[in-house]
């Protein structure tokens, strides 16, 4: 099993950006460590983007793919692309949609989602752990 973890605009800030909302933890930084922390169970590939046509292009090339298992954080592109929805909709991989703030508690903006009808559920809120769960959830199953 491949888990690819898709981030995208603005994630590559987390660490810097906000710290009040999303933390002080580089992502590049916990997403590296979560891949050597599970490397014996999985392969966990990361790709971020902050362009939507490179993120749909991404999920393209590995969505058909039997192995594959997605996460994603499609930043504030979940808010407002139906070409990342209907992307999720037409691969046959399976999505988990994560948030690492709680985007029902902020503005009323963050609480349309074109990704997370697609997807085979959501975490939201739970800080970067978020990540660690999808990819134990898939573990599992
Ligand atoms: C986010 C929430 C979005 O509303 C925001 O635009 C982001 C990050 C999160 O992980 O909490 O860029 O997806």
């Amino acid at each position: 099993m491949t888990i690819h973890i898709v981030n995208g605009p603005n994630l590559n800030l987390v660490g810097k950006r906000e710290p009040e909302i999303y933390g002080n933890v580089s992502l590049d930084n916990y997403l590296g460590d979560l891949g050597t922390e599970f490397k014996d169970r999985t392969d966990i590939k990361v790709f971020q983007s902050n362009a939507e046509g490179e993120l749909i292009d991404y999920l393209q090339e590995i969505g058909f793919d039997e192995s594959a298992k997605i996460i994603v954080n499609a930043g504030a592109l979940g808010h407002t692309s139906l070409g990342l929805g209907d992307c999720i909709r037409a691969i046959s991989a399976p999505v988990i949609d994560v948030h690492i703030s709680n985007v029902y508690a902020r503005e009323s903006f963050r609480q349309n989602s074109f990704v997370t009808p697609a997807a085979v559920g959501t975490i939201s809120g739970l800080g970067l752990e978020g990540y660690r769960l999808a990819i134990e959830w898939f573990l599992r199953k």
